[in-house]
Order: C-alpha cells, then structure tokens, then sequence
C-alpha cells in the first residue's frame, strides 16, 4: 500500500490506483458512471483523431516539405502512434483510471514525472481544442462567406472560435451520454466525408501529378535559416536546413503527427468503460487503425488531383474538388468539415475533465477542480475553467503556433507511457495485464526511441515554448501540489461530494 513521503518521486501503487473508487464503510460510490463498450471508444477514438490535421495541414505539408510523399509522412507518423498505441493499451487496460498517462507514470517513476505528464497533457488538450476551434472557424468563413474579422486566421478577435468553445463546453458538461450521442452523429459525417473524398476524388486522379513522388531536396527559404524555426536536430548538428527529400518527408512526418494526437483521449475513459480489459485495447488500436487508413487514402487523392504546387494550404480537400470542376462537392465538403472538427473540440474538453479530476483526486490540484456535478455527475469545475481556457486561446492565439505545441506535447506523452510499459514490467511482474504489448521490452523501446526522434524534428521554438511551459508547471507543483498531495497527507482517498446513484 502506498505511504506518505516527503518525496517528490514517491509513487503509487497500482493497488492503490486500482482501489481508489471502492466506497469506503458503506459510503456512496464516489467516482465516474460506467457506461461505455467498446463500441462508444472507437467512436471516441475516431471523433478525437480526425480534424485539422488531415483538413488543412496535408495541404501545407505536401506544398511545403513533402509534395506527394506527404502520405509517406503520414504512414511514418501513424506507425509511431501504432507503436504508442500498443503501450497505450497495455496500462489501460491493467490500470483503468481517469488520468491514462498520468496515473502510469504516477505508479512507475514517481509524483513529479506524474505532474508533469499531466501539465503536458493540458497543454495536448486545452490547445488541441483551441487550434481546432479556430480551424472551424476558418472553415465556416470560407463555407459561408462570413466577415474575415471575427472568422479565420485573420480576425482580430476570433469570435467564432470563441462560440464553438463555448457551447461545446456545455455540452460537456451536461454528461458523457449526450456528449456521446453527438460523437457519434459527427464521427459518421466525418468519416463519410473522408470516404466521399476518396471515392470521388479517384476518378479525378491524374498519376502525372504524382510525379516526382519525392521531390528533391532543396534549401530551405532563407528566412527560416539560423531563425528558431529550423527542427531542433538541424541546429544542433549544424545541417543546412532544408525542404523536400527525405529529410523534409521526415520533417513532414513530425508535424503531422498532430493528425494523431487524441487517440489517447480513450485511454482516459478507463474508468467509465464497462469492460476495460477487452474494451480499451480494441478502443485504441481500432480507432487509430481505421485513421491512418483513411489518411493515406486521402493523402494520395488528393495530391493525385492537384498537383502539390498548386495545392491549397487553406482548405486543401474542399479547394481540390472545386479545382477539377466538382465546385459543389467542395461546398459539401466544406460544411462537413465545419461539422467533424466540432466533435474533435468536444472530445477534447471531455477528456481535459477526466484529467483535472484525477488530479484533484490525487490532491494535486484543489479540490474544487474535481468536484462533480450531482445530477450530470460530470467534473463541473474543470471543465468550465478548461471551457473559458479555450475560448480565450482561441480568440487570441494563432493557429499555427499552436499546432506544433500540441505535437511536441503528444509525442512527449507518448515517450513516458512507452518508458513506462518497460518499468512497470520490472517492478510489477505479477500485474494482471489482459492485453500486453509483443515483444517488449524491444517495441515500447523502440517507440520511445521514435517519439524522441519525431520531436527533435520539431522547431526549435516550439522547444523553447514547451520547455517554459514545463517551468510553470513545476512552479505549480512545489507551490501547491507537492504539501498537499494524498500521498504527502497519507490519505488514500478523496471523498467527492457525490450522492448515491439510484
Ligand atoms: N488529431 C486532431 C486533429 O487532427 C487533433 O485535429
């Protein structure tokens, strides 16, 4: 069992993990409904994966690094995610708990590292969900002409995005079953529109327009050499900078792998999934599967249809339609996207939720951020303060340097959850484990490996941001968490003022 300590590594044990909803002494049950099959996980998985990534940055990426071999990028950066997907599954599925990722490190190297996944973690969701409010609103614009000054990328104050925020949050706050249902009525319009594009959009490939396939490689514009927008790796090697090639596939692969970040946002949903153990594994791979296939099918039609060079960066898969003729189509297209990158928001504030509540649980955070809603039985105050977070990013901060924020905090996510499969291994041999990632310790090395990999190809202010991010984090922990952890008090459980389900 777990004991207090003064040590900022002090751990948790998976008992303690395992246990901590069990109602003490008769009490009421204190934690999260369980009410999801795997089935609703997928949903989820797809509803968080699908979104701007494969909307508007195939675009700038095929244009501006990769030209047709972007879908190369694209199936490098999946395989990645596959390879974290299956260390995922692992820890979800042996520890089913609101947190994921948190909560694995939490029990493997110890409350500080715990910390600060879970900070890495807002970041991933609360600027996920604000770069794809602020895609929406670029979406909506373009799909119904409405004023650039309160819409898109160059408003001042982007009104629309703020809306979108706003009322997503609402909906996440009145409870995991609504917001289920409309998951499940966005993922169906996102998924169909990406297999219209496909299916359509392959009579109107022309194979001239795949060649060359990878462009040769070429010096980067003289304005981002020497600048803090050269990938990390590049600066510290001293390589010239430069575009296309295989180092620009592989710099494309490192950006969009934003296009994959969220599946996780399933692993957080252990404790309300009825059957975590067969549940969470199928949840996960399946949801990330059907996505890179989609991807890629999309990647190659629409870079089939138009030639990279002439591509769109704006809206790249309605643009192309619109270029062959099919002006309707891209219309269509157009209002479907403003549609699926909705439930992407939606998806993504649920699981900022999931993760405040732990944290507070934990008594990392004040327990007012944890408390649930009586009748929703939802985590009222995270989410609201998560809501107005977005919202105020979303009108202010713009979409692009946010984007490369969210990658850098996903692949980080995904670097300790793979170190953390190894760990656990080793310190908890007899851990029940009902689905176990093949050949470890070889394939969670392996991903940890290629996590670090991709985030080297990142800028090197995107670097920066994140390492004054991590800063602030720490700030937080030594000056509340630290005193007032669970594990620092001894206390095994936080007694949420839930009442009892009838
Ligand atoms: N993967 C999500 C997207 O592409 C965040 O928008």
């Amino acid at each position: 069992m777990t004991t207090a300590s003064d040590s900022p590594l002090r751990k948790k044990s998976v008992e303690t993990v395992l246990h901590q909803n069990d109602p003490v002494g008769g009490a009421a049950p204190t934690g999260l409904a369980k009410r999801l099959t795997a089935k609703d996980l997928v949903a989820f998985g797809i509803g968080m994966i699908i979104g701007t990534g494969i909307f508007t940055l195939t675009g700038v990426q095929a244009k501006d690094n990769a030209g047709p071999a972007v879908a190369i990028s694209f199936l490098i950066a999946g395989v990645i995610a596959l390879l974290a997907a299956l260390c995922y599954a692992e820890l979800a599925a042996a520890v089913p708990t609101a947190g994921s990722a948190y909560t694995y490190a939490y029990t493997t190297i110890g409350e500080i590292f715990a910390w600060i996944i879970a900070w890495d973690l807002v970041l991933e969701f609360a600027l996920g969900a604000a770069v794809v409010a602020r895609g929406w609103s670029g979406y909506l614009q373009s799909a119904l002409g409405l004023p650039t000054q309160f819409f898109g990328e160059d408003s001042v104050v982007n009104l629309g995005a703020v809306f979108i925020a706003l009322v997503l949050g609402f909906v996440a706050l009145r409870g995991i079953s609504e917001s289920r249902w409309l998951t499940n009525v966005l993922v169906v319009i996102k998924v169909s529109v990406c297999l219209f594009i496909v299916l359509v959009g392959a009579f109107f490939v022309n194979a001239a327009n795949w060649s060359p396939f990878v462009p040769p490689s070429e010096p980067a514009a003289t304005e981002a050499v020497g600048t803090l927008q050269t990938p990390l790796w590049q600066v510290v090697s001293g390589v010239d900078p430069s575009v296309f090639g295989v180092s620009g596939v592989l710099a494309a692969a490192a950006v969009v792998f934003f296009a994959y970040s969220g599946f996780e946002v399933v692993a957080n949903l252990g404790e309300e999934t009825k059957n975590p153990g067969r549940d969470m594994p199928r949840g996960l791979i399946g949801s990330l599967v059907i996505c890179t296939a989609l991807y890629l099918a999309v990647c190659l039609v629409i870079t089939g249809m138009v030639h990279y060079t002439q591509i769109s960066e704006g809206a790249p898969l309605s643009d192309a339609f619109a270029q062959v003729g099919l002006g309707w189509a891209g219309v269509l297209i157009g209002i479907a996207a403003v549609c699926g990158l909705s439930s992407v928001i939606l998806v993504d504030i649920v699981g900022m939720g999931r993760i405040g509540f732990a944290l507070s649980r934990d008594g990392l955070l004040p327990p007012a951020v944890g408390r649930v809603h009586p009748q929703w039985r939802t985590p009222v105050g995270v989410t609201v303060g998560t809501t107005l977070f977005v919202a105020v990013l979303a009108a202010f901060v713009p979409l692009g340097a946010l984007a490369e924020m969210v990658s850098i905090g996903t692949l980080f996510a995904f670097f300790v959850v793979s170190v953390a499969v190894i760990v656990l291994r080793r310190t908890n041999p007899e851990m029940k484990r009902p689905f176990r990632v093949p050949f470890s310790p070889w394939l969670p090395a392996l991903s940890a490996v290629a996590c670090l990999a991709m985030m080297a190809s990142l800028a090197t202010e995107t670097w920066v941001r994140f390492v004054v991010w991590l800063l602030i984090g720490l700030a937080i922990y030594f000056g509340y968490g630290k005193r007032h952890s669970k594990l620092a008090t001894g206390e095994r459980k936080l007694a949420l003022p839930v009442p009892p389900q009838t």
